[in-house]
């Protein structure tokens, strides 16, 4: 089977935790590396090559082949510069694991713009940034894998994390159109939540729980992701201490009103329209 074998990959945010794991073992099956990471703290301060190129080596150790690179994905010309890091290296380009990110939590009633904005733009913006540079050599080659890290958090909610929830599930509203969009050029989209014990999620949650979680569960889901016979696509995985689980969203039969109801009536029916019963898969209607 082809897998990733001689794909070249780019891993934003590879030089550590989830992304480490990521990129060491695509590189474990074959394909080409593109190992990016700022290499700043957890807030997104400061920035340095020593992460980068700590996985680069580990993975040219282990016989594979790997670039780094230092930029940050949170502005065009960051992506833009990865890039060409990516053409001059392997002179193509098949997918990308949009990973990196940063943590800015505060409760909503205390959360500054400067909180936001900062993570919208590494998590968000960065992903619209790398993907939208990719998109055209994808476009052209007939031929794209193209995975995002969502989160839990985005998908279910987490006090603290407004910014960071909006950002992830903005992640899923891109892939779900990158989807629709690159089915004819043979690109899939799709979105992984992971659960793992990194520096990311080292005082969020209790220890007994991140010690059942090393990052290594998640990595050979990506891979199968961003490999030739996966072909699934807008799909949404959670995975993490050995659970691999699909997540959809439902919408159930409702209620049709022939006139526009009163407030009243909405209400006398409310019971049906948020009963899930027999709920399927929803879909678009003006798509
Ligand atoms: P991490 O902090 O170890 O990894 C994030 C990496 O992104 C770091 O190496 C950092 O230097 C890099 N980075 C930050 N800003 C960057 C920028 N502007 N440009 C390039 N690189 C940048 O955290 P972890 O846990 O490995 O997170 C990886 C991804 O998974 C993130 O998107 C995170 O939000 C997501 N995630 C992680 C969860 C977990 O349980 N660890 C849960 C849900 C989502």
């Amino acid at each position: 089977m082809p897998g990733v074998d001689g794909r070249v990959i780019i891993v934003t945010g590879a030089g550590g935790g989830l992304g480490r794991e990521y990129a060491l073992s695509l590189a474990s099956q074959g394909a080409r590396v593109v190992v990016n990471d700022l290499g700043g703290a957890r807030d997104g301060s400061g920035q340095g090559s020593e992460m980068a190129d700590k996985v680069v080596s580990e993975i040219e150790e282990a016989g594979g082949e790997a670039v780094a690179n230092y930029d940050s994905v949170a502005t065009p010309q960051g992506a833009a510069s990865l890039l060409k890091t990516t053409l001059d290296a392997f002179g193509e380009v098949h997918g990308v694991v949009s990973n990196a990110g940063i943590l800015r939590d505060a409760s909503y009633a205390k959360m500054t713009d400067a909180e936001w904005d900062a993570v919208l733009q590494v998590h968000l913006y960065g992903g619209y940034y790398v993907t939208r540079a990719l998109w055209p050599h994808l476009r052209e080659q007939g031929y794209g894998r193209i995975l995002v890290a969502a989160s839990t958090s985005g998908l279910f909610g987490n006090f603290g994390q407004a910014n960071y929830g909006a950002a992830k599930l903005g992640l899923v509203g891109l892939v779900n159109t990158l989807a629709i969009e690159g089915a004819r050029s043979g690109i899939t989209a799709n979105a992984v939540a992971p659960l793992a014990a990194t520096r990311m999620t080292e005082d969020i949650a209790p220890a007994d729980f991140l010690e059942k979680l090393p990052p290594a569960h998640v990595a050979p889901v990506v891979t199968h992701l961003m490999s030739e016979e996966c072909t699934d696509t807008a799909s949404v995985f959670v995975v993490g201490g050995g659970q691999v689980q699909r997540v959809q969203q439902f919408q159930n039969a409702g209620v049709r009103f022939d006139a526009p109801p009163s407030p009243g009536e909405v209400a006398e029916r409310w019971a049906e329209i948020t009963d899930m019963t027999g709920a399927v898969p929803g879909k678009n209607p003006l798509g």
